[in-house]
Parts: C-alpha cells; structure tokens; sequence
C-alpha cells in the first residue's frame, strides 16, 4: 500500500486562482508545506502524493479517456495497439504509461522536462516504460534527437501536460515531427484552448493542426478531465487524429506561432 498523505485544501478562493497557481497544504512530519498543483518536483518526491490529489481526490480519468479515444481510431483503422511504438510527452510519473502498457503497445518511452518524473516513474512504474528521457524539447540536443528517433515512433501521447505553463508549442511541435506519417497523435487541451479568441501560442498551434492538410482528425470530444478543488467539474477535449503528411519545419513561424 503506497503511504498515505495528509492533505488539507485551503478554506476558499482556489477559483480565483489559475490552474497552475492552485496551492494546497500538505502535512508531514508535523510540519505544514504549502504546494502549488505545479510542483511536480516536490509532488512526485513522494510516493501515492500525485496520484492521491489528482486521481482520487480530484477524479481526473484522462488516461483512460484519451487512451480509449485512440483504441477507437484504431479499430476504425483496422489496426492493432500491439502496433504502437509510442512516445509519451510529459510522461510524468507514468499515469498514461500504465495505461498504455497495459493496452499492450509495442514501445513505450516516456518523456518529461524533470529528472524528479523519471525517478518517479521507475521508483512507482518500473516495468512501464522501455526508455524513459529526461529532455527539454523546446531546444532539443540534435545528438539526443537523432537517438531518440531511433525508436521509430509511430504514436504521440500528452495527457494533462499542454499549455498552462507547461509543454510550449515549440516542445510539442518538436515531438510530433519525431512521429512518422501515418502515426498517431493523442492528447487532451482545456476546453477553451479551441476557442478563435484564445490567443495562446499553444491554442493556435492545436487550432491550425486540426484545420490542416497534416492531420486527420479521428475524435474530438469534450469531456470532464477532473474536479476543481472546489468540486466544480473541468472540462477538456481528448483529440486522436493521424498525421497524413510531414508538416514543415517551419509551421511554427508560418502561422506566427511564439511561445
Ligand atoms: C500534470 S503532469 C501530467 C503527467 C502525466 N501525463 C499524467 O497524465 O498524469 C504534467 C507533466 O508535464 C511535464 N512538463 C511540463 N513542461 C514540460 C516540457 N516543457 N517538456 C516535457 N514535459 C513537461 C511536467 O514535468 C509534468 O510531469
């Protein structure tokens, strides 16, 4: 049984706040530590914490909803998970990995910007992932690009790690071109990131990858990524789609897309 946290939500005011200012009190050792919902480093150091708050707590299913979407395009495509060679952005500490693994693809390798998910996903999930990278993709190191190409990926997952402070459109756009035409895309994005006048990069950046001659899109479906710490419902889109070409090298800059 993974150790249990004490944990104490703040008495209110937590709507006011952005999703990655949310903070709530964690007791331990007699102590009070006050964590933001985007302290991962702190958050995975301790084993159960992440999946207590967000998955128990605040009933986030997007895993299972995201993996589910991209096992439906695949049977409309008459082809098998056993197939994917996946590479799982903002892996963290393995939530999706699990999932997938035991859907039964192919490869998996995970991928985050902090050492701490790494640690995490072997310490919690030691036999999910086959390799797991600890990178920075917005500036990618070409030597590591051309190992990690290796893999021949034929499938991208991101859950819960797009905008808001965490992948920037660069890091994703440099991951999807690791992806081979004719692969898988499946990730989810807060609702409002498909509204015209949500003005992000990265809302931009998944707007013109719908509209465009790259991607066909297979699912696109609201549904309610997890609770506030309120208890008011989050809702957010899972999108599985397949790449139909190899999108520029410049679709960045074309489309005026900043980080
Ligand atoms: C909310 S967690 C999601 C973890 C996991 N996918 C899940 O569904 O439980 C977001 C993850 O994205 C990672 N992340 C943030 N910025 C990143 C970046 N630029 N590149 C890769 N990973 C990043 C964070 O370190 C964190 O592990």
């Amino acid at each position: 049984m993974p150790k249990r946290h004490r944990i104490q939500f703040p008495p209110s005011n937590s709507e006011q706040l952005g999703q990655d200012e949310v903070f709530f009190t964690l007791m331990e050792d007699g102590e009070e530590k006050r964590l933001r919902f985007h302290d991962y480093e702190e958050i995975y150091q301790r084993p159960g914490l992440y999946e207590q708050l967000f998955y128990e707590r605040l009933r986030c299913n997007s895993p299972e909803k995201v993996a589910d979407l991209l096992q439906r395009a695949l049977n409309t495509a008459r082809e098998s998970v056993t197939e994917l060679r996946v590479i799982d952005l903002g892996a963290g500490n393995g939530m999706m990995g699990e999932v997938l693994k035991r859907d039964g693809v192919a490869r998996l390798v995970g991928a985050d910007i902090i050492p701490e998910a790494r640690d995490a996903a072997y310490r919690d999930r030691s036999t999910v992932y086959d390799d797991y990278y600890v990178h920075d993709f917005a500036s990618p190191d070409p030597d590591v690009l051309d190992e990690i190409r290796e893999w021949r990926f034929n499938c991208l997952t991101c859950v819960a790690a797009l905008g808001f402070g965490d992948i920037p459109p660069r890091a994703f756009f440099n991951a999807v071109k690791l992806v081979q035409t004719d692969g898988w895309l499946a990730f989810n994005i807060k609702e409002t990131f498909l509204d015209p006048s949500e003005n992000t990069g990265f809302s931009r950046l998944v707007r013109e990858l719908i509209f465009s001659k790259y991607l066909d899109i297979y699912h696109l479906e609201l549904y309610r990524h997890r609770l506030s710490m309120e208890g008011t419902q989050l809702f957010y889109y899972a999108l599985v789609g397949r790449l139909t070409a190899s999108i520029p090298e410049d679709f960045l800059e074309q489309h005026g897309i900043q980080d």
